[in-house]
């Protein structure tokens, strides 16, 4: 497994691990896959108090040593007695003393952030949480969260992040290189679309690329991803052959020719629009975050 540290704490993380959202409806027995993940090396996991799977994690954990476990607290716990009461629902269902790393799931603007980093940042010192991360953040966003913390960073900024769903490279990425964030990319599978028909010609070309090397698309796919630097990921998968595929994944160091020809189909695909490329799950994503984001940088920039 390849490791990248997490944010700039010294501490390395897992390039890939698991993901855990709609597992709890999952036609089959996660936990067993879960573990089978740890045992590759994949010793990550990211839930959140949202996706109702907390417990589910907790009982893979179990008895595990050395296991990486992400949470995040929902937007509408953003107030201070809030996160702190959901910090102790989701230690709870974990079954942990500690939560290694505990998420802003979504911004909210309804809440001033200072109040919710009063209370992320007491957290740590009381010893419940070790690293303070957030998700779905714009530059905007970043830069107000940073500056509402007194005495500890944000190491990550959990953002979606796939083949498909390229929108971070505008802005996003660069400035959490800049400020030593971790990139967490979440559906790095653009969450099952590419391997639908009509991305045929792209899994063309990582079948071709994954052939010489013995491993499937949905590798390359996710060593496309881990790639870039101080970017990790989080598939989901719900049965242990996709779970050993994506463990497997961490062995592929692409070169650079083979990052050019995927880039080059690219290309011609990020010329589509967002909504044409995703379906109907991706839409929630795409149609809500994406154009929200890029208003808020648009008046952002107009501002200066
Ligand atoms: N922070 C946020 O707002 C946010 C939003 C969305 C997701 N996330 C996180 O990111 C994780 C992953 O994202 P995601 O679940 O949306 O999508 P994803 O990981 O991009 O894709 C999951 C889909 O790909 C399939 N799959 C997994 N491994 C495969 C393989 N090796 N070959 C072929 N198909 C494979 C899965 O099938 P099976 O399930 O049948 O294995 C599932 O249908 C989530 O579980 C969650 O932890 C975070």
């Amino acid at each position: 497994m390849q490791y990248k540290e997490l944010g700039s704490t010294g501490e390395k993380i897992p390039a890939i691990g698991i993901g855990t959202w709609k597992l709890r409806t999952a036609n089959a027995d996660v936990v067993p896959a879960i573990k089978e993940g740890f045992g590759l090396g994949m010793k990550f996991v990211d839930t959140a108090e949202m996706y109702g799977t907390e417990d589910m994690v907790g009982e893979a954990v179990h008895g595990e040593k050395g296991i990486f476990i992400a949470t995040k607290v929902s937007p509408d716990h953003f107030h201070y007695k809030d996160v702190k009461n959901a910090c102790g629902r989701s230690l709870k269902e974990l079954g942990v003393k500690r939560i290694d790393l505990y998420q802003l799931h979504w911004p909210n603007s309804r809440i001033p952030i200072a109040e919710t980093m009063k209370a992320m940042e007491e957290l740590v010192e009381e010893g419940k949480i070790r690293h303070i991360g957030i998700s779905n953040f714009s530059v905007e966003e970043m830069e107000d969260a940073m500056a509402a913390l007194k005495t500890h960073e944000i190491v990550s900024n959990q953002l979606e992040y796939s083949l498909l769903v390229r929108d971070i490279e505008d802005e996003v990425l660069g400035y959490c290189r800049k400020n030593k964030m971790t990139v967490i990319a979440y559906s790095p599978l653009a969450r099952g679309l590419l391997f639908e028909p009509r991305n045929n010609g792209l899994l063309q070309v990582l079948l071709e690329i994954g052939k010489k090397r013995r491993k499937s698309a949905a590798q390359v796919a996710l060593a496309w991803v881990i790639s870039k630097a101080d970017v990790v990921t989080i598939p989901k998968a719900a049965n242990v052959e996709h779970m050993r595929e994506n463990a497997g994944a961490s062995e592929i160091k692409l070169t650079a020719a083979e990052i050019d020809r995927i880039n080059g189909f690219l290309g011609d695909l990020s010329e589509r629009p967002v909504t044409e490329r995703l379906n109907k799950f991706t839409k929630y994503t795409a149609s809500f975050w994406s154009p929200v984001m890029r208003f808020r940088e648009k008046v952002r920039r107009k501002r200066r």
